[in-house]
């Protein structure tokens, strides 16, 4: 099949578009390319690269069109992708992740294209007791806010012609190609190689789903191949626990690590977990557990295959800051200045291909 991945070069897609290369897929992405795009062209056989603003290409209906010919399916993972990233600007947050999904429903919807897209458990917020997916949600951010608007406007397009597939991924871990260190087992595992510590921010004992990003992507790809899947709305998680619960985990793989607590002036309130029976039904079964997701980044960062895991480039609200700082906001500007700042030096350059 031919699939149209949205933000394909981030830290999810990055893992994906690989596994759907080895499943005989063509694959086209579209990315603003806020954490480079380069990494993409080593992959075969070649990805197809689109380097823009997904808003533009929504409001260029030309461009919008040459951009789903011939897609059979869209994985739509674009998203200004985490609280602290989203809080910087709301607006923006809703104009990329709740607009432009909206508007990407819809053109798919018209043009009989199936889709993919990635939700987040953090849309149930503060939830006591265990929820499935037609319990009560409670968005606490505008990150959440934005993706349980976006699950409420897919849900009522969908109908017996259009069914979509939003998944409600939990939090994600794991090495990835476009690595990320604002992942709290992603952190864990840097901060228990480099000091020996693994610092717990607050109490915690905030409950949280966790999902390996392999999984989440081998999850995403069942959505593709099986079209009918019985519900339109899936939990995707492997395991529920509390922050606390991974200082074990670390102190197993590093005997010398040590917790550091850190009191918060406005603690996280969000806690919940979710459960996961939908999923399970499907057939969709989890492989990688926590201990050996955080081994493979451990290994990628003692073997300089992560070079500087510290770097604000992993960060993703630090580097959207220092972007945004350096003082382009308007999508065009902001994709011309990345394509000078990310491209390695030496590099061919960035080649664009047009839709
Ligand atoms: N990482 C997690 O723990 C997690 C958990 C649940 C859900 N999700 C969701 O999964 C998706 C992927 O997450 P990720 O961790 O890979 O995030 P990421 O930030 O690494 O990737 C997002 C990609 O979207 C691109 N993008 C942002 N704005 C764009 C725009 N206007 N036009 C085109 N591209 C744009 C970015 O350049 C980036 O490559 C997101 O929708 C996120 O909300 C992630």
């Amino acid at each position: 099949m031919n699939i149209l991945v949205t933000g394909g070069a981030g830290y999810l897609g990055s893992v994906l578009i690989p596994k759907l290369l080895i499943r005989g897929h063509k694959v086209r992405v579209l990315d603003i390319g806020y954490f480079g795009i380069e990494h993409l062209r080593a992959m075969r056989p070649a990805v197809e690269v689109v380097r823009q603003d997904l808003r533009a290409m929504l409001a260029d209906p030309a461009a919008l069109d040459e951009l789903l010919k011939g897609i059979h399916v869209v994985i739509h993972l674009a998203a200004i992708s985490n609280d602290p990233s989203a809080e910087l600007n709301p607006r923006l947050t809703e104009e990329v992740n709740f607009e432009a999904t909206r508007d990407l429903a819809i053109a798919c919807k018209r043009r009989g294209i199936r889709a993919v897209f990635s939700s987040s458990c953090s849309v149930y917020g503060e939830s006591p007791d265990e929820v499935d997916e037609d319990g009560q949600t409670k968005p606490l951010t505008t990150y959440a806010k934005s993706k349980v608007d976006s699950d409420n406007l897919i849900v009522e397009l969908a109908d017996a012609n259009w069914r979509p597939a939003i998944l409600r991924n939990g939090t994600l871990f794991g090495y990835s190609p476009r690595m990320r260190f604002d992942l709290v087992i992603n952190i864990f595992s840097y901060c228990s190689t480099l000091y020996n510590e693994v610092r717990v921010f607050g109490d915690g004992l905030q409950w949280r789903p966790m999902l390996h990003v392999d999984d989440c992507a081998r999850a995403m790809i069942y959505f593709v191949e099986n079209p009918g899947h019985k519900h339109l709305v899936y939990n995707i998680a492997s395991e529920n626990l509390r922050v606390v619960d991974l200082i074990s985990i670390f102190k197993a793989i590093n005997p010398s690590c040590r917790e550091v607590y850190i009191k918060l002036e406005n603690p996280d309130t969000r806690n919940y977990h979710v459960n996961t029976a939908r999923m399970r039904a499907e057939g969709i079964t989890p492989r990688v557990d926590i201990r050996t997701g955080a081994e493979e980044i451990i290994e990628a960062i003692v073997t300089g295959r992560i070079a500087d895991p510290e770097a604000v480039y992993y960060r993703n609200a630090k580097w959207l800051k220092e972007l945004t700082e350096l003082g382009n906001k308007d999508s065009a500007g902001t994709v011309g200045m990345l394509d000078i700042m990310v491209a390695p030096i030496g590099s061919p350059g960035t080649g664009l291909t047009k839709p």
